[in-house]
């Protein structure tokens, strides 16, 4: 069963969202044609670290894998889990910058997509509805409301545009562990699946292509990418499910009432 939390422990995710999003702030001016993958992780690194946090994602074990950087990056056709290196950004590229931390044993874990330069109108728009259907997934965590619930908003608004959404990789429950219960699909049938309780945390991440929504794993064994070469985009917060309403958990506790989650 999925796993609820404190008001206390609440805070600390709190911590360690605002850590993340603000470094992806960072990051996404730092995004400029001729940068290289490895020095937008090397930034993010530095800035973890000074806030006094710790890198989620560097180290982190898969299929027996080891993650090799603190940044996941995924240029254009990539969807998610590129691995930050030599590459040189180019005007009219998308970058997903997905990072993690850890502050007093609980985890944070965002992710935004960002033009380098001068994009074509199909990528902001890709952008733009890949954002809008996290936005609306977000609405739904709501005391009561299943994970269908959270699905549907998705899938529905990206295909209502056109676009198709990933399966192969879903959102997560997040706590003291990167990846906890449930999983969270970014397609589903309102009314369908469990309920989520107050204090409940996820991360919710679409992963939206501008083509048909099969991807495929390259040779590095963590970079996904589009099976037919269509642009894909990313984007994730960490929200807890309060009594009063969603709670994102990068921004700051948005109800008068302090309410302890059950
Ligand atoms: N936000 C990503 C996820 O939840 C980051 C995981 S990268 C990994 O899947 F290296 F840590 F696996
Ligand atoms: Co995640």
């Amino acid at each position: 069963m999925s796993v609820q939390k404190s008001f206390a422990e609440l805070e600390k995710m709190h911590r360690a969202c605002s850590i993340v999003v603000e470094t992806l702030a960072a990051l996404a001016e730092a995004v400029k044609p001729g940068v290289r993958t490895k020095e937008l992780d090397r930034i993010a690194r530095e800035r973890i670290e000074k806030a006094g946090a710790k890198p989620a994602f560097l180290g982190y074990k898969v299929r027996g894998l080891v993650y090799p950087a603190t940044l996941c990056v995924a240029v254009n056709d990539e969807v998610v889990h590129g691995i930050p290196g030599e590459r040189r950004l180019e005007e009219g590229d998308i970058i997903g910058l997905d990072l993690g931390c850890i502050v007093d044993g609980f985890y944070g874990d965002s992710a935004r997509t960002v033009a380098v330069g001068r994009i074509s109108p199909e990528a902001e728009k890709l952008m733009k509805v890949t954002e809008e259907s996290l936005r609306r997934a977000i609405a739904q965590c709501r005391p009561g409301q299943r994970l269908g619930d959270l699905g549907h908003a998705v899938q529905s608004h990206a295909e209502a545009n056109g676009f198709s959404v990933v399966r192969e990789f879903t959102g997560h429950g997040i706590g003291t562990r990167l990846h906890e219960e449930p999983q969270v699909p970014n397609y589903g049938k309102p009314g369908r699946g469990s309920r989520l309780n107050p204090g409940l945390c996820l991360a919710i991440e679409p992963m939206v292509n501008a083509g048909g929504p099969e991807v495929e794993v390259e040779e590095d064994g963590w970079t996904a990418v589009t099976a037919d070469g269509s642009l894909s985009a990313h984007f994730e917060l960490s929200v807890a499910v309060m009594p009063e309403g969603p709670w994102i958990l990068s921004e700051p506790y948005p109800y008068s009432t302090r309410k302890a989650a059950s």
